[in-house]
């Protein structure tokens, strides 16, 4: 059984909980090919989507493997809310449970939101993405397509480039990656490299060509201008210059590298077209595992829930 009634980051996991996560979205994947994608697995369960931040991939992911769950699901988005008129996240959920919904799949901008949600509502929560603490399922699914494409990740090395001072994606990575037994260095602006980093077990290489020469895997970063309240770089022409990966950069290494990315791409700043589009990319593939993983997370979650409850009536 998964060791958590919620998933609210990487950080609280043990390294069985992220392999039976992969070991159920290996037979979701297998689901997922068939002609008929659908499972009844999560009949009767309701699921709320509560996006209180812009997500395409994420939101999208979710709902798709909330319906190939077979559950009910609704999608609310605070930007057309009562949000709008002043109501507290509180009392925004608490409305949406008392029409007994049985599991949160929330982002939202402040980090911790969703520690704070689980703290006062009943329901199993999944965090989408909260501020600049953490994206669980996109360092899952970053997770599960290294495994798929190298057939491991215990013992790879890994690099993270770009913005990780506002990256919940990174945070998230590092966690996840070691837990498996991964090697984590960063590299970027020392602006963007939050300066207590190392007291997590990471390296930092400012040398994009020395990071890139280490690596197996290169997790590259979108520059978050939308989280940037001074400004940390020149400009994005010099971000390009001194970290961009392109095929220059790569052609110059003694061996290929894996590239991934978790959206949304600056096109011709932190990565080129040729190398997002390139033969060693795989980040559509980052895209399709999400949806498994997604439906991994929620039938775990949900095989957590349904334990408690025959508990409580016991
Ligand atoms: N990777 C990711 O979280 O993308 P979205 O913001 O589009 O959900």
């Amino acid at each position: 059984m998964f060791s958590a009634p919620h998933l609210l980051g990487i950080k609280n996991l043990n390294r069985n909980d992220i392999e039976m996560v992969f070991a159920q979205a290996d037979h979701f994947k297998e689901v997922l090919r068939r002609p008929i994608k659908k499972v009844p697995s999560l009949r009767d369960v309701t699921i709320a989507n509560l996006f209180f931040e812009n997500s395409t991939r994420t939101r999208i992911s979710f709902e798709l493997a909330e319906k190939r769950l077979s559950a009910d699901t609704l999608n609310f988005s605070a930007s057309s809310s009562s949000t709008k008129k002043g109501e507290t996240l509180i009392d925004t959920v608490n409305n949406i449970l008392a029409m007994k919904v049985d599991m949160v799949v929330m982002r939202h901008a402040s980090p911790g939101s969703c520690v704070f949600l689980a703290k006062h509502i009943s329901a199993s929560i999944v965090n989408a993405g909260d501020g600049t603490h953490e994206h669980p399922t996109q360092a899952l699914l970053d997770a599960y397509s290294i495994r798929e494409r190298l057939g491991n990740v215990e013992g790879k090395n890994v690099l993270i480039i770009g913005d990780i001072l506002h990256s919940r994606v990174a945070l998230s990575n590092i966690y996840c990656l070691q837990k498996l037994g991964a090697k984590v260095k960063l590299c970027g602006p020392p602006t963007l490299i939050p300066r207590h980093i190392t007291s997590l077990g990471v390296e930092v290489e400012y040398d994009i060509e020395k990071a890139l020469q280490w690596c197996d895997v290169a997790n590259i970063l979108r520059i978050q201008l939308e989280r940037q309240t001074v400004q940390y770089i020149p400009s994005l022409r010099e971000y390009a210059l001194y970290y961009g990966v392109n095929k220059k950069r790569l052609e110059n290494l003694a061996k290929p590298i894996v590239i991934m990315h978790p959206g949304p791409i600056n096109r011709g700043v932190e990565i080129t077209s040729d190398v997002a589009d390139g033969e060693h990319s795989i980040i559509l593939d980052q895209v399709e595992n999400g949806v498994a993983i997604r439906m991994a997370v929620l039938y775990l979650l949900n095989q957590v829930r349904v334990g408690d409850q025959a508990q409580v009536v016991k």
